[in-house]
């Protein structure tokens, strides 16, 4: 399948069928476009929990209970559920420990290179830190970057995927305990494969046409 008809072909799974799980293989492939997903210098402010367990699926799924009940059962009888978590902060730390990791990579041939990687991350740090102090949704738009990435990834696996935000992200903080790690939830991706009470699978898909959301210059 070429990449427009993965695009137009692939939906929102509304119903998962809880027999069917995913292939170990698969899943590894998914963790390493979560890893490799692209951030704005390189800032991979984000933190991936999977659940697979049934306990790890329930302690998520009894979070939106409460509020997101429709958004329940896809939780449940998903295959796997991945959290997409944002850093709670843009600390030094956490720049330092991407500059350590670039330079073990082997990305520096010169302390000059270093130190202009270290400026540039800086500069953006401080510009969404300080300056513009909206450092919570540039985290975010990285983490959406992932989600997107994981989406059309899974799509052209052939597993079926359900994005949400409709979720209760205090609640699942505290059940997650990601707080105390740094972290809050931002999005959830439920995947694994349609049940026949998957009615969006048979509807047609509807987007605005090319001409009104794209245009060339
Ligand atoms: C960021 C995001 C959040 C979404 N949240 C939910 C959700 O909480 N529950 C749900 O059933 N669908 C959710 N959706 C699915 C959208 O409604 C769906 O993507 C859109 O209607 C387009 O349909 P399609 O994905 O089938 O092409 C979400 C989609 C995105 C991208």
């Amino acid at each position: 399948m070429n990449i427009a008809e993965i695009a137009s072909t692939r939906h929102t799974c509304k119903a998962f069928d809880a027999s069917r799980r995913i292939d170990a293989a698969l899943i590894d492939q998914l963790r390493t476009l979560l890893r490799f997903a692209p951030s704005s210098v390189n800032s991979q402010p984000w933190h991936f929990i999977i659940a697979s367990s049934e306990s790890g699926k329930a302690s998520i799924a009894d979070t939106l209970k409460a509020n997101f009940a429709y958004n329940e059962p896809k939780v449940r009888n998903a295959s796997h559920v991945v959290v997409l978590c944002a850093r709670r902060e843009l600390d030094d730390a956490h720049l330092a420990s991407i500059l350590a990791q670039e330079e073990k990579d082997g990305r520096f041939a010169t302390p000059e290179a270093r130190t202009g990687q270290q400026n540039t991350r800086n500069f953006y740090a401080s510009l969404h830190r300080d300056q513009l102090q909206d450092a919570p949704v540039w985290m975010d738009k990285q983490v959406y970057l992932a989600l997107g990435s994981l989406m059309f990834g899974a799509a052209s696996l052939g597993l079926d995927a359900c994005p949400m935000e409709g979720i209760d992200c205090a609640a699942l903080d505290q059940a997650l305990g990601l707080e105390e790690k740094g972290l809050r939830s931002v999005v959830l991706l439920a995947l694994g494969y349609r049940s026949a009470q998957d009615f969006n699978a048979s509807l047609p898909k509807s987007r605005l046409s090319a001409d009104v959301v794209i245009s060339e210059i």
